[in-house]
C-alpha cells in the first residue's frame, strides 16, 4: 500500500522558505564567527601596546570627545583596560552620569599621573569648545590621543545654532577641527617628548561624493543628503591639509560600519524602527565594544607613522585609491572656510 504524503509538505512554497531560512542562518553565523575571528586579531594587537617614548615608557594622555556614549565609549573602555586604568583619560559631552558610570567601570590607577575625568562641553558652540581647550591646555601639557566621535542624529532637518551654524555640521565637522587646531600644542609637545600624538576622527572616510565649493557650509543648499554626500569629503581633505601643517603628527579618519548605537535613539520613529530591523538582520552590525576594539587597533597599531591615515570597520587601512587626494587649492579654500566658521567672533 501506498505511504500517504500530505499534499502540504511537498508545497514549494514552505520547502523554499525552509531552505531560504536555512542558508540565510548559516550564512549570518558565518558572518559573526568572521566578526568574532576579526576582534581576536584587533584584541590582539590591542593587548601590545606599550606607550613608550625613545627614552622611557610613559603615561598617556586619551581625550575622548563624544566618549561619553557608542563608539566613542566603546574606545575609551578599551583604552582603559588595556592601559589598566594607568592613563590619563579624559571624557568629554554633556552627560555627566554616562560619563561618571563609565570612568567607574575603569581598572583604577596605579601609575602617578593617571586619571580619569569628565569635562563638560556642549561642542555645538564654537565659543564652549574655546573655553574647554583653553581649560584642558591649563590642565596638561601633552596630549597624545585626541579621539573625536560627536554626532546628534535626533533631527536630520536644518537646525542652527546661534552661531549660525548647522548643528549636525557642529559636530561632525567643525567642533573636531576646532579640537584638534586649539589643542595642537599639546600634540606637538607630545611628538616632540618622542611620544605619540594622534587625532582621530570616527566618521565616513571615502563615503564624500564631492563638494559645492560656492556653497561651503552648505548655508543654502544643505540637506540632510547634501550632507552625507559632502561631509566626509571635508574631513578627508581637511585632514589632509591638518596633516600638511602639522607634519610630525599622525591624523586617522576611521568608518566604523554600523555599529549599534544610540545614535538614532531620539530620530523619528521610522529611523529608530529602520535602524533596529538593520541591527537585527545585518550580520555585519557590531556592538559599541567590539568597534571600540577595531577603531582602538587602529589608533595604536595601524596608523603607526605621522601622516593621514583612513581606516575601516575592523582598523585596517583602506586601499590606496578610495580617498580623494586634494589639490592645494582644494585643501587651501576649505582651510580658509573652515577657519573663519570656527573661529569666535568677540563681542
Ligand atoms: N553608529 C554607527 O553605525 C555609525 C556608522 C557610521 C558612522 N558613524 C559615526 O560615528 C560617530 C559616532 O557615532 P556613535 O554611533 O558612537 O554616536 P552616539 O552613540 O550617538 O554618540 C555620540 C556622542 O556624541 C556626543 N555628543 C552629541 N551631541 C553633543 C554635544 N552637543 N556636545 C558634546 N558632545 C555631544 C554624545 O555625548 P553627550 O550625549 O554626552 O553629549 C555621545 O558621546 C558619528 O560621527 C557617526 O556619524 C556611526
Amino acid at each position: 500500500m501506498d505511504r500517504y504524503i500530505p499534499k502540504d509538505f511537498l508545497h514549494p512554497l514552505p520547502v523554499g522558505l525552509a531552505v531560504a531560512t536555512a542558508v540565510g542562518l548559516t550564512a549570518y553565523a558565518g558572518v559573526r564567527r568572521a566578526t568574532k575571528r576579526r576582534l581576536a586579531v584587533a584584541q590582539q594587537a590591542n593587548t601590545k601596546f606599550a606607550p613608550s617614548s625613545h627614552t622611557s615608557s610613559y603615561v598617556p594622555v586619551a581625550i575622548f570627545v563624544g566618549g561619553t556614549a557608542g563608539i566613542g565609549r566603546g574606545m575609551a573602555e578599551a583604552f582603559a583596560k588595556y592601559t589598566k586604568g594607568n592613563a590619563h583619560i579624559i571624557i568629554i559631552g554633556r552627560n555627566e552620569q554616562a560619563a561618571r558610570a563609565i570612568i567607574s567601570s575603569f581598572p583604577k590607577p596605579t601609575a602617578k599621573g593617571a586619571k580619569h575625568e569628565f569635562v563638560y562641553c556642549d561642542a555645538r558652540l564654537m565659543k564652549n569648545i574655546e573655553q574647554t581647550t583653553k581649560e584642558l591646555l591649563a590642565k596638561v601639557q601633552r596630549i597624545n590621543f585626541l579621539v573625536l566621535s560627536t554626532m546628534d542624529a535626533s533631527s536630520f532637518s536644518k537646525v542652527d545654532t546661534e552661531e549660525g551654524i548647522e548643528v549636525k555640521m557642529a559636530l561632525i565637522y567643525y567642533s573636531r577641527f576646532k579640537f584638534t587646531t586649539d589643542l595642537a600644542p599639546a600634540l606637538q609637545m607630545a611628538r616632540k617628548n618622542g611620544e605619540d600624538a594622534k587625532v582621530y576622527y570616527v566618521a565616513a572616510p571615502g563615503w564624500g561624493k564631492y563638494i559645492n565649493w560656492e556653497d561651503l557650509g552648505l548655508r543654502k543648499t544643505y540637506t540632510f543628503s547634501t550632507l552625507r554626500a559632502q561631509i566626509p569629503l571635508y574631513q578627508d581633505i581637511i585632514l589632509q591639509e591638518l596633516a600638511v601643517r602639522h607634519r610630525s603628527l599622525t591624523f586617522i579618519h576611521a568608518g566604523p560600519g554600523v555599529v549599534k548605537t544610540g545614535l538614532v535613539s531620539k530620530a523619528s520613529l521610522h529611523t529608530r524602527v529602520f535602524h533596529q530591523l538593520l541591527y537585527f538582520f545585518y550580520p555585519w552590525t557590531k556592538s559599541y565594544s567590539e568597534s571600540g576594539e577595531f577603531m582602538l587597533r587602529a589608533l595604536w597599531a595601524t596608523a603607526d607613522r605621522p601622516g593621514v591615515w583612513s581606516v575601516d570597520e575592523y582598523g585596517n587601512e583602506l586601499p590606496k585609491g578610495t580617498i580623494h587626494v586634494a589639490t592645494e587649492d582644494e585643501r587651501r579654500k576649505l582651510w580658509e572656510h573652515t577657519v573663519e566658521v570656527t573661529t569666535v567672533k568677540s563681542i
